[in-house]
């Protein structure tokens, strides 16, 4: 599929999980992408070689987001590589999970947060607006957490913050053909997710939450992701879209 062919898209936290899982398929579908890091500089140097291996373009991008400078650093970088070349696609999916007793979440914890999950992607995004084309995607990862209850506390109020600045921004956006369009992922198999191998009979637990009966793979976000990059949403926007395997949908009935 080359459906993306001649377009760029910019995942932030594209080197591992998730934001991998994405990279990967939006150079299958033929985007160039800059698959941003924060620290870990050999993961993302793997991801773009394994996009390169299969005749894909990619290159990596550092900055660490949630610190003074952070969005010049990025942009600093990308423009080093991409020059004045239009953004069509930008992937919103960076994230940390800090995820202490209500009682003990700190300040620091709580801004840190707010400054990697909200602060980071609005100021991303704002300055990606000048430089993406029309038509363009942006895609914010958000999480179920604001559908289900969790112990997330300050985590899932950030999620919330996302979601609410996409229906805002599609609005706005809407005039030059720019969706703006949230991913609700459940439980996902990545390192953030795995605290569900941290006890026993855990995942056999969260497993038997979901409709679907598994737990979610980041190629199961990836894909939904990839649709709404695609000409096939076009008229798609200021949505969320779930992709948790329909976790936690209500009682389980005996129809089945
Ligand atoms: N896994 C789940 O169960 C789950 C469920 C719902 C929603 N989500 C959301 O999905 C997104 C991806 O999660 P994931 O599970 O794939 O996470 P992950 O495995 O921990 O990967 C996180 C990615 O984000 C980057 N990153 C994190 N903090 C950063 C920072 N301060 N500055 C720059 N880069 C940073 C990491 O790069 P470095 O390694 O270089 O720092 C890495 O590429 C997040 O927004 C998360 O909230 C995850």
């Amino acid at each position: 599929m080359a459906g993306l062919s001649g377009r760029t898209a910019l995942v932030t936290g594209g080197s591992r999980g998730i934001g991998r899982a994405i990279a990967l398929r939006l150079a299958a579908d033929g985007a160039r992408v800059a698959v941003h890091y924060g620290k870990n500089g050999a993961a993302a140097d793997e991801v773009v070689e394994a996009i390169e291996r299969d005749g894909g373009q990619a290159f990596g991008v550092r900055a660490e987001l949630g610190v003074d400078g952070d969005v010049d650093t990025l942009f600093g970088g990308l423009a080093a590589r991409m020059g004045d070349a239009p953004l069509d696609i930008l992937v919103n999916n960076a994230g940390v999970l800090e995820a202490p007793p209500f009682e003990q979440v700190s300040r620091e914890v709580f801004d840190r947060s707010f400054a990697v999950n909200v602060r980071a992607p609005f100021f991303i995004t704002q300055r990606a607006v000048g430089l993406l084309s029309d038509g363009g995607r942006i895609i914010n990862i958000s999480s179920a957490v604001t559908r289900i209850a969790s112990t997330f506390f300050q985590y899932t109020m950030t999620k919330g913050a996302i979601e609410a600045l996409g229906l805002t921004l599609a609005q706005s956006l809407g005039r030059r053909g720019i969706t703006v369009n949230s991913v609700a992922p459940g439980i996902t198999d990545t390192d953030m997710g795995s605290w569900v191998h941290g006890a026993p009979g855990l995942k056999e637990e969260i497993e038997a939450s979901s409709a679907l009966g598994r737990l979610g793979q980041p190629a199961d976000v990836a894909d939904v992701v990839a649709f709404l990059a695609s000409d096939d949403a076009r008229w798609v926007t200021g949505v969320t879209l779930d992709a948790s395997g329909g976790t936690w949908l209500g009682p389980r009935g005996e129809a089945a």
